[in-house]
């Protein structure tokens, strides 16, 4: 390869980021921060050397097929990598990598905020003063659930799920988990291990979701496994909204099986999720935000651009997933 490596940025990113992305590489950014159809991604990559997406481009089979030979790498902006086809990419020699460990406290905090704004009644609070709805005070209003030493369970305890849980302890929670692996003592921290799904849900007054998408966990939390939680339990998601069955927790949430539940997460975002969510009271709802901070984007471009200085220095990259 003569001059520098050229990188298709997905989407804008960070001054920073982009400082030393223009620095390294000959980048094309995108200033505008307009999505890329799969169209005008296929036609520029005859031009790059790695793309650089985040998880709102879709990199299908169909996509992965038809990015010239050119394309080396796909360096992601994010630690889920859903919208990568691995296998296609594993097919075609393309390099794929991700962002770990950089948004670990982040997500874990919004997993937080959505526990307590679901549990509180946050979002009817607060639309209730806003629209000066707001006419009395009793011992009877808007009481919600308390939070202080419930179990908090934990679907998939990686770097995230941990990093809540901990926090969780923050509320004297006791802290039980369902991993495809036991964590060491040491990472457990006292948490309760359970080998099935299904045991862990029994003990779940909340349960934080933070397990990959993948063909083993859509629709993980379906209506036959949250007949199996506590009457009144409280869910919460910030990994994918793939893993939940909309239909069946929309039910739950109006029979009241399930008190409350905080999303931040939606199978089909941002434009159609599903319906049922915008009609509830008794949902605490985010666009995505759980990585959103100053600090985690920086740490987010950077881990990404860490990658990709290993790919073209010819050595293996940290996070490569596939
Ligand atoms: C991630 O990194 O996977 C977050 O969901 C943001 O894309």
């Amino acid at each position: 390869m003569s001059g520098k490596p050229v990188i298709l940025v997905g989407r804008k990113l960070p001054a920073a980021v982009e400082a030393r992305l223009m620095r390294d590489y000959e980048a094309i950014l995108n200033p505008d921060d307009k999505l890329y159809t799969s169209e005008e991604i296929i036609e520029i990559s005859e031009r790059v050397d790695a793309i650089l997406p985040c998880h709102s481009e879709h990199l299908s089979a169909d996509v992965i097929g038809k990015l010239s030979d050119r394309v080396k790498a796909i360096a992601n902006f994010s630690v889920g990598y859903d919208h990568v086809d691995i296998e296609a990419a594993k097919k075609r020699g393309i390099i794929v990598t991700n962002t770990p460990d950089v948004l670990s406290d982040a997500t874990a905090e919004i997993a937080i905020l959505l526990m307590l704004a679901a549990a509180r009644r946050a979002s009817e609070g607060d639309r209730l003063v806003r629209s000066a709805g707001w006419k009395d005070w009793s011992p009877s209003f808007m009481v919600g659930t308390q939070v202080t030493g419930k179990r908090f369970g934990v679907i998939g305890m990686g770097r995230v799920g941990q990093v809540a849980a901990r926090r969780a302890r923050g509320f004297d929670m006791d802290i039980h988990y369902y991993n495809r692996k036991k964590l060491d003592p040491a990472l457990e921290q006292g948490a309760t291990f359970h080998a099935d799904v299904d045991d862990l849900l029994v003990h779940a007054d909340f349960l934080s979701i933070h397990c990959p998408a993948t063909d083993e966990t859509r629709g993980l939390l379906n209506a036959e496994r949250i007949a199996k939680m506590p009457e009144g339990a409280i869910v919460v998601n910030t990994s994918r909204g793939a893993v939940v069955d909309d239909e069946a927790l929309i039910a739950a949430l109006k029979s009241g099986k399930i008190a409350a539940a905080g999303l931040d997460v939606f199978n089909g975002e941002p434009e159609n999720i599903h319906p049922g969510y915008r009609a509830l009271d008794n949902v605490f709802l985010l666009p995505h935000i759980g990585s959103a901070t100053r600090e985690t984007r920086d740490g987010m471009g950077f881990r990404a651009l860490d990658n990709l200085d290993a790919i073209f220095a010819g050595k293996e990259p940290k996070d490569r997933v596939a």
